[in-house]
């Protein structure tokens, strides 16, 4: 069997029962999507990582609320800023973090997903951050486990992003504050993107004003608009009046062959620049989840300038995955570090 093992057969989940990720108090148990999530917990979570981004703005930055924890990192597929926050998070929150290398783990001689996760279940671990490249990953696994683990979605093929998300909204707030008054335009290779669900799914449980995805036909998931959103094709129009653009990557590596033209048409067509930007509200914000490939979907002028947020969004990552931690495992709400 490979890496991917039995999940990589699994279709897109569905939406969840959400006894899957909460328990009978409604507090959260496992956090794989945001769809279905309560406003008011989403709210909580947002708090309750203000206190926690504070935290890591002091010099001493850490607190005991998951002391005598484990966290296994558990990555199938590459990552730089969610696998090193995660990691970062955990440690401020006193946990024991554990990085499994899959490319080096027994999965690639042979072994089961379940007998790899079995085995590291024996080691008396607390908790998995799953990122695969098969959508319902994080759902297998978490069916799967041990009743006492949490699994944390780090992300699952296209199906969904949730921390990404929540840490989007996260700074989006910051800047923004209420947003029932936002227009919001989500731009570029919608279809593959497994933070734009999870961001489409946030913004609309937040009362968002207006959220907007700007993209062309081919890049767009079937009936797009049913997810609650106003879909434009020509990013002039879309960029209009906008509080907020979050830009997206061209992901490849999920895409079939033939699907774009080419990355400098892309450019020419979506490619966000400091003319475009100027249709949108003066002091709008300019996010990007991450990995920016400038000159593709957005200009250097843009990612560097002073509307680009991309780096906060980094920061505030590890505040609010911390808040995630803590809530599941640790009892923190709302006061957050102090809980
Ligand atoms: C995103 C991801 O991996 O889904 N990046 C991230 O987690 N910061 C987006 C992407 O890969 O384009």
């Amino acid at each position: 069997m490979n890496t991917t093992g039995i999940v990589s057969r699994m279709p897109l989940p569905g939406p969840l029962p959400s006894s899957m990720q909460l328990n009978e108090q409604g507090r959260l148990r496992h956090l794989l999507t945001i769809e279905g999530l309560p406003r008011a917990l989403i709210t909580e979570i947002l708090d309750t990582a203000e206190s926690f981004a504070a935290m890591n703005e002091q010099a001493v930055k850490k607190v005991p609320l998951l002391r005598g924890k484990t966290v296994v990192n558990l990555f199938f597929e590459a990552s730089t800023r969610t696998r090193t926050t995660f990691e970062l998070a955990a440690k401020r929150l006193s946990a024991d973090v554990l990085n499994i290398n899959i490319s080096t783990s027994a999965t690639v001689k042979g072994e089961s997903l379940l007998d790899t996760l079995r085995n590291i279940e024996a080691m008396y671990v607390d908790m998995f951050v799953v990122r695969h490249e098969a959508s319902g990953a994080a759902h297998f696994i978490a069916r799967h486990v041990a009743p006492h683990i949490a699994v944390l979605n780090a992300g699952d093929g296209r199906h969904a992003h949730p921390t990404q998300a929540l840490l989007d909204m996260f700074t989006i707030r910051r800047h923004k504050g209420d947003f029932t008054k936002l227009r919001v335009a989500i731009v570029g290779d919608i279809l593959h993107s497994r933070v734009a669900r999870s961001q489409i799914h946030a913004l609309n449980i937040l009362n968002t004003g207006e959220v907007r995805v700007i993209a062309p036909k081919s890049l767009l998931p079937a009936c797009v608009e049913t997810l609650g959103v106003h879909v434009f094709h020509d990013i002039r129009e879309g960029l209009k009046d906008v509080d907020v653009v979050i830009m997206l990557r061209l992901q490849r590596e999920r895409m079939e062959a033939g699907l774009l033209p080419s990355e400098h048409e892309f450019f020419q067509l979506y490619g966000l620049t400091e003319e475009r930007l100027a249709l949108a509200t003066p002091d709008c914000i300019v996010m990007h989840p991450g990995p920016a490939n400038r000159g593709v979907e957005i200009d250097s002028r843009v990612a560097d300038g002073p509307h680009s947020v991309i780096l906060e969004q980094v920061s505030y990552g590890i505040a609010v995955r911390m808040a995630v931690m803590g809530m599941i495992m640790g009892g923190a709400s709302g006061g957050g570090a102090n809980a």
